[in-house]
């Protein structure tokens, strides 16, 4: 594939959906989709393979959600807290959203978690690689959320997440990973398929213990989502994006 053909896809397929690119951020997705498919040869990052499949289902759809996200949010979350996307993979979504929207991350830190060591070492490749006009905040981290322990995130945080598992077990992991770092407030925005419901709102019973803490500890987390749709074209897909607003209620 060269570079010219791949921009002429790329960019035609973002106009049928009213994205428009600088050169520098086309060059930043034709870097990504090399090194994505150079290194998709050695081990299994992602099993779309194809270009447009490629520009469609992980460029645009990433580009879409958190699009979505931010226009209907209309409180600039994405800029005053910090982000992690959880189960990130090869860095979808937030990798090509902030090649969309280079101004997240300015003002917060963006940071990069999955259980996968070739993921992440993937991730590093790719940021040796790509010119962001800001990246001193971009963190990859090899962990599993629950087990990731800091003392410097924000106190109100985002997390992101697409095909990370079932929901109630992500939820489940969020706030374990919530009440480990002391965080009383997370947004989580999650991708998910034309299909999904949403769980009901509701207050969780969580119980926390762990070898240091002698007995178990009973926290309450109240959690509430909302559900959006999007689609989008060359072939039209539908999706949903549900927002969950996460509090521990102490
Ligand atoms: C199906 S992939 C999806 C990757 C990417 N988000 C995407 O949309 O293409 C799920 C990823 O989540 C990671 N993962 C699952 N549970 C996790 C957890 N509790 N903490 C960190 N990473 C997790 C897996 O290692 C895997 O790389």
């Amino acid at each position: 594939m060269n570079q010219s053909e791949f921009e002429l896809q790329l960019k035609k397929i973002l106009k049928i959906n009213n994205i428009e690119l600088d050169d520098s951020q086309v060059q930043n997705f034709f870097e990504y989709y090399k090194i994505l498919s150079e290194e998709n040869e050695k081990y299994n990052l992602t099993s779309i393979k194809d270009l447009k499949s490629i520009i469609l289902k992980h460029f645009l759809d990433s580009i879409m959600g958190l699009k979505l996200f931010e226009e209907t949010s209309k409180k600039n979350e994405l800029y005053k807290f910090d982000i992690i996307d959880f189960g990130c993979g090869a860095g979808f979504p937030l990798v090509p959203y902030k090649i969309y929207n280079q101004s997240i991350g300015k003002l917060n830190k963006i940071i990069f978690i999955d259980s996968n060591s070739k993921k992440i070492n993937f991730l590093n490749i790719l940021f040796q690689n790509l010119k962001f006009k800001n990246n001193q905040k971009i963190m990859t981290l090899h962990s599993r959320l629950e087990n990731f322990n800091s003392t410097d995130l924000s106190s109100k945080l985002i997390l992101v997440g697409r095909a990370v598992g079932e929901i109630n077990k992500i939820l489940s992991n969020i706030m374990s990973f919530l009440f480990k770092n002391k965080i009383e407030d997370a947004i989580f925005v999650y991708y998910a398929g034309p299909n999904f419901i949403i769980p009901e709102n509701r207050i969780v019973k969580f119980y926390q213990s762990s070898k240091n803490i002698k007995k178990t500890i009973d926290v309450r987390f109240e959690i509430s989502g909302k559900i959006t749709e999007y689609s989008y074209q060359e072939k039209k897909i539908n999706r949903k994006l549900a927002v969950f607003e996460i509090k521990n209620l102490k």
